[in-house]
């Protein structure tokens, strides 16, 4: 784990750093006599302990290394200073000095650990919601990269956003799963290409109430859910399943929709041919403020063409 990757590490560096500044100047003022200053000397050495161990559960192993380091050579320089006479004090000060890198490294070692794990479950748990989407849109669209590529121009929408790394991926995950309801639409209906009769496009209609039933009982997809369940209401209020307007709709949904079409008009179905990322952005630009969030279209517009472009030769359609 590199040690300054973010303003947030940053932050944290810094603070750690005035930490380990404080402690080193109260060990270095505090007199050893009296005998009561000399407890509260000793009391107050026990703070160097945190450095090492805020930082292993911060910056990994190689931050432990760098704290445990940084207060061996102050504890080590003031312990040069006041060199004890007595070899059972001396004994204290080296087993004081082996214990700062116990406390760093045991820990950081654990969570190193505890993290990777963390990631194999979160990769399986990926895995399985891929093969899932997969299989639902080589159903209707007979590709199954649909859902991967508008989860990823989703995000790119998202990067135009100063939000929260949690929301970027709980957006993710909801454009990811938005039509899973339809597994609950019978192929005649959903297969159709001419038009729904009333009674179709009622049961069309129930998809994202379905999909946001079963998504919303999974914990970690709690908020994905939510997306789901929106994925078809429009800005002017004028979608389904419950008519929402404006912002009452979640941000992650309005940007959805942006990125849904997109890939829509630029891919070739069975029923139309992919058009290019310039007449895309007509269309879309056509439909702000009625269909689409004009913020949504704004972000749209802000990202450039190479980067939609190279998100569709990542995830190229193929035809089953
Ligand atoms: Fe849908």
């Amino acid at each position: 784990m590199t040690l300054l990757t973010e303003k947030g590490e940053r932050k944290r560096m810094a603070l750690l750093l005035l930490l380990t500044g404080v402690t080193a100047l109260m060990h270095f003022m505090l007199p050893t006599e009296p005998l009561y200053y000399h407890e509260m000397h000793i009391v107050l050495r026990k703070l160097f302990y945190l450095p090492p161990l805020i930082a292993a559960a911060w910056f990994g192993v190689r931050g432990a290394i760098s704290f445990a380091f940084l207060v061996s050579a102050i504890f080590c320089v003031h312990s040069a200073l006041n060199w004890p006479g007595s070899l059972m004090e001396q004994a204290t000060l080296i087993g004081e000095l082996a214990s700062f890198w116990v406390v760093g490294l045991v820990p950081a070692w654990l969570l190193e650990r505890q993290r990777l794990l963390l990631g194999e479950v979160a990769n399986a748990n990926e895995e399985t919601l891929l093969s899932l989407v997969s299989a639902l849109d080589l159903r209707e669209h007979s590709t199954r990269m649909h859902s991967q590529r508008v989860r990823e121009y989703t995000q790119l929408l998202t990067g135009t956003f100063d939000l929260p790394e949690k929301e970027v991926r709980d957006i993710g995950f909801g454009a990811l799963l938005h039509d899973v309801g339809k597994i609950a639409v019978p192929d005649h209906v959903l297969l159709k290409r001419e038009g729904l009769s009333g009674e179709e496009w009622a049961v069309m209609r129930r998809h994202p109430e379905v999909g946001y039933g079963i998504v919303k009982r999974i914990t970690f997809l709690r908020e994905a859910a939510e997306l789901v369940y929106a994925h078809h209401e429009c800005w002017d209020g004028s979608g389904y399943p419950r008519g929402l307007r404006g912002d009452a709709i979640p941000l992650g949904a309005r940007l959805f929709m942006v990125a849904d079409v997109y890939d829509a008009v630029t891919s070739d179905r069975p029923y139309h041919s992919a058009v290019t990322h310039r007449e895309a952005s007509r269309l879309i630009r056509e439909k702000s403020g009625s269909h689409f969030d004009p913020a949504a279209v704004e972000a749209f517009l802000n990202v450039g063409e190479k980067e939609f472009e190279a998100v569709r030769q990542r995830y190229r359609d193929e035809v089953a």
